[in-house]
């Protein structure tokens, strides 16, 4: 792939941190000296802030959102603001600034329970929080900018991702850097519901490897589309603990609380579209990502 691109990040770091773009700038200075890399801190609630970044672009990976179930429980404007919002704006911008094509990270969410499993994209939305509803809401904007104004957009349904330098500490964090932190304190885990709720936790290697091949398909099949990106295996929290005792060589405490509200039950995606028309397969599947997480963080002999 070619190597010579111009790259401008925006965050506002209200849940990342800079010093993850720091490490990230290192890492790829080791593969090139003349990085071509600019950071704008900055907030996609404003226009002004997405018009600058949007400048002499080519492809926008629009990943910015305000995530957590929870969160949007308890702030539904912000994070409608955030997400939905946000989204116009950095739509708006894109075609105002000639961008060729959109990316946007969508959510595994947007199904909400469903009967049948796995999780087809034509399958009805049954959003089951406002999360999960600011997600669908964006997807139709997406869609529509490439129907009404010829913007190439995709949008990549991510399953439940994990990987390095995640957030363990927010009260909204994930389950997987929870845990993890939690074990390296030797601390409980919470387990909210009956820890049989299933996941198709994907490795962030793999949503990386489907952006990439998004941005390069010339397939017109995937304008204005949706994909799932999984690893297609559906995981529960109990087997992860009792995977992770094993790995770890140690009985881990576990505390079972009441199931959330807005909680979904089981979560596998069907790969089948994604590899018909992006060639998409998972590089990292989900038992080796997590040992690999193990080994970062330095929790045991995995
Ligand atoms: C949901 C989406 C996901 C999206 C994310 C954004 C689904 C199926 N998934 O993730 O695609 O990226 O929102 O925020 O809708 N849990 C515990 N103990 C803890 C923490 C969590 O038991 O300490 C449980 C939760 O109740 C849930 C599961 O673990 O059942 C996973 O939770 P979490 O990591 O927060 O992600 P989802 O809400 O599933």
């Amino acid at each position: 792939m070619k190597k010579d691109f111009r790259v401008v990040g925006i965050d506002n770091f209200s849940t990342g941190t800079e010093s993850n773009i720091d490490i990230a700038i290192k890492n790829a200075s080791r593969y090139r000296k003349d990085l071509n890399f600019t950071f704008v801190k900055g907030d996609i609630r404003s226009y002004k802030d997405c018009e600058k970044v949007t400048r002499k672009i080519d492809v926008v990976f629009h990943q910015a959102a305000l995530g957590s179930v929870q969160r949007s429980l308890e702030e539904p404007i912000e994070v409608n603001e955030v997400n939905v919002c946000g989204t116009m704006n950095m739509l708006k911008t894109s075609i105002d600034n000639n961008v060729k094509k959109f990316i946007f990270a969508s959510s595994s969410s947007v199904y909400g329970d469903s009967e049948k499993l796995p999780k087809i994209e034509e399958m009805p939305l049954n959003p089951k929080s406002i999360y999960a509803a600011t997600k669908v809401a964006s997807e139709y904007y997406v869609r529509l900018f490439y129907r009404l104004y010829g913007l190439k957009t995709i949008s990549l349904r991510y399953f439940n991702v994990f990987g390095k330098r995640q957030n363990p500490d927010s009260i909204y964090s994930a389950v997987i850097p929870i845990f993890l932190k939690n074990l390296s304190l030797n601390k409980k885990l919470s387990v909210f519901g009956d820890g049989e709720q299933g996941r198709d936790f994907t490795h962030i290697d793999n949503v990386v490897y489907a952006n990439l091949l998004s941005m390069v398909s010339q397939n017109h099949k995937t304008y204005g589309n949706f994909y799932n990106v999984a690893c297609g295996e559906i995981i529960s929290l109990n087997e992860m603990i009792k995977f992770l005792e094993k790995k770890l060589n140690r009985k881990i405490d576990v505390f079972y609380k009441n199931k959330r509200k807005g909680d979904v039950d089981k979560s596998l995606a069907s790969l089948k579209k994604i590899r018909e028309d992006l060639g998409y397969k998972p590089v990292k599947k989900f038992y080796r990502g997590l040992v690999d997480l193990i080994k970062v963080l330095q929790l045991g002999n995995a």
